[in-house]
């Protein structure tokens, strides 16, 4: 029950308090509060398929277009840190809700959405009103990784997809590009997630790109003019700020390392050497010691990265909100029987 509070932020939670009185029905017809029992094998009898359908949906989509492995990859992160792994990501905003996909670290960056609806249209053919969103997104990025050439790994399944998402909540939580070592490894940290969890969990940034927007305050703002940038390698400066000028378009991308479609440890290699992209990435090699030895240690062992990375992914997967929820029909709306206001948290109640 204590699970979720570390969620909610205080403006959220007064906002909820304020519903109490609307409620009905009373605490005892709720659910049972807290979290789904998540295990390998949920859907074996009722989607026996479920699996080989979206590896293969994530196949096309990497055909298609290969960069979409990083970008589904990135949204069990951004699904699972805001209230738990339950497909509010997903959702679109509404009239009467603002959700997430407008929120900062979000807009015009998370992507793929249409992958998992891909996904979500195969799965409602193979067996309808079975199998979350949420469980799918965990899946997807499971597959992402290994069809990058990253670790295999059996994911554990049984969530809900939630009745709500919020902006807000987005807005409070995720990290900034900017972000320092220690800000990080305390955010981590509200989630049970140690240091090796952060530094192996970073190294998703093994594949994928960010925009110049993202990098644009270190690269201009965050030091002097004409000096050097203390923990970029010179070189990899003039690149990116040729890419990247103050004025540029800040939708242009560059690889989050040198090797952007596979995923292997050239992201740790690329932090020792200074020529990591994003603040936030950097700082694990710069900004502690506790951090830096564990880069070090991947940039040089690739094996224990992706076993560390393995158990960091499974770990962020089990994150849970313990409010009620559903199986939703279409990854970007709830079912329309399932009014969002009228299902608080049952551990709300309690508390
Ligand atoms: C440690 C804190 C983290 C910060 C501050 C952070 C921040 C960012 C930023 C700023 C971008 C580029 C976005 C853009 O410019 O449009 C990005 C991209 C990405 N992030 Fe993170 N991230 C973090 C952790 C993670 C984690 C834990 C994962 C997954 C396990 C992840 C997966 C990704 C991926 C795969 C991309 C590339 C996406 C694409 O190419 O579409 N990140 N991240
Ligand atoms: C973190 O672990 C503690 C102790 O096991 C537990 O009480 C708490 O609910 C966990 N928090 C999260 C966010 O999982
Ligand atoms: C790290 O970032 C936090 C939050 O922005 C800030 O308060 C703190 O002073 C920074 N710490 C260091 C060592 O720069
Ligand atoms: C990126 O493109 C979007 C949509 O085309 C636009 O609204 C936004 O202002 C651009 N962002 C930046 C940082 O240039």
């Amino acid at each position: 029950m204590s699970q979720f509070l570390p969620f909610l932020p205080s403006s959220m939670f007064s906002f909820l308090l304020l519903l109490l009185p609307l409620l009905s029905p009373p605490a005892a017809a709720m659910p049972p509060p807290g979290a789904a029992q998540l295990r390998p094998g949920f859907y074996a009898e009722t989607c026996p398929e479920a699996e080989r359908i979206l590896r293969g949906v994530m196949w096309r989509a990497m055909l298609r277009e290969p960069r979409s492995a990083a970008s589904v990859m990135r949204l069990q992160f951004h699904d699972c840190f805001v209230n738990g792994c339950d497909g509010s990501v997903l959702l679109d905003d509404t009239p009467t809700m603002r959700g997430e996909k407008l929120a900062l670290s979000n807009i015009n960056s998370l992507r793929s959405f249409e992958v998992i609806d891909e996904a979500k249209a195969a799965l409602e053919r193979a067996c309808p009103g079975v199998v979350s969103c949420a469980d799918i997104v965990v899946i997807a990025a499971r597959d992402a990784v290994s069809l990058s050439g990253g670790p295999d790994w059996e994911v554990k399944l049984g969530r809900l997809d939630s009745l709500w998402a919020s902006q807000e909540d987005a807005d409070s939580i995720m990290p900034s590009p900017r972000a320092n070592a220690t800000s990080l490894i305390q955010l981590f940290r509200r989630f049970n997630l140690s240091i090796v969890d952060l530094v192996a969990l970073s190294g998703s940034h093994s594949i994928g790109d960010g925009r110049c927007f993202s990098v644009n305050f270190r690269l201009h703002h965050q030091y002097a003019p004409g000096t050097p940038i203390p923990d970029m390698d010179p070189a990899f400066r003039r690149r990116i700020e040729l890419l990247c000028p103050d004025d540029g378009d800040g939708n242009v991308t560059a690889g989050l390392d040198a090797t952007p479609f596979r995923f292997d440890n050239q992201y740790f290699k690329d932090l020792v050497g200074l020529r990591g992209f994003l603040n936030s990435d950097e700082t694990l090699f710069s900004g502690d010691r506790q951090t830096r030895e564990v880069v070090e240690r991947f940039s040089d062992d690739q094996a224990g990265f992706f076993s560390a990375f393995v158990e960091g992914m499974v770990k962020m997967g089990d994150l849970q909100s313990g409010r009620p929820g559903e199986v939703r029909r279409n990854c970007r709306m709830v079912n329309a029987h399932s009014h969002p206001r009228s299902q608080l948290p049952s551990s709300l109640l309690a508390a």
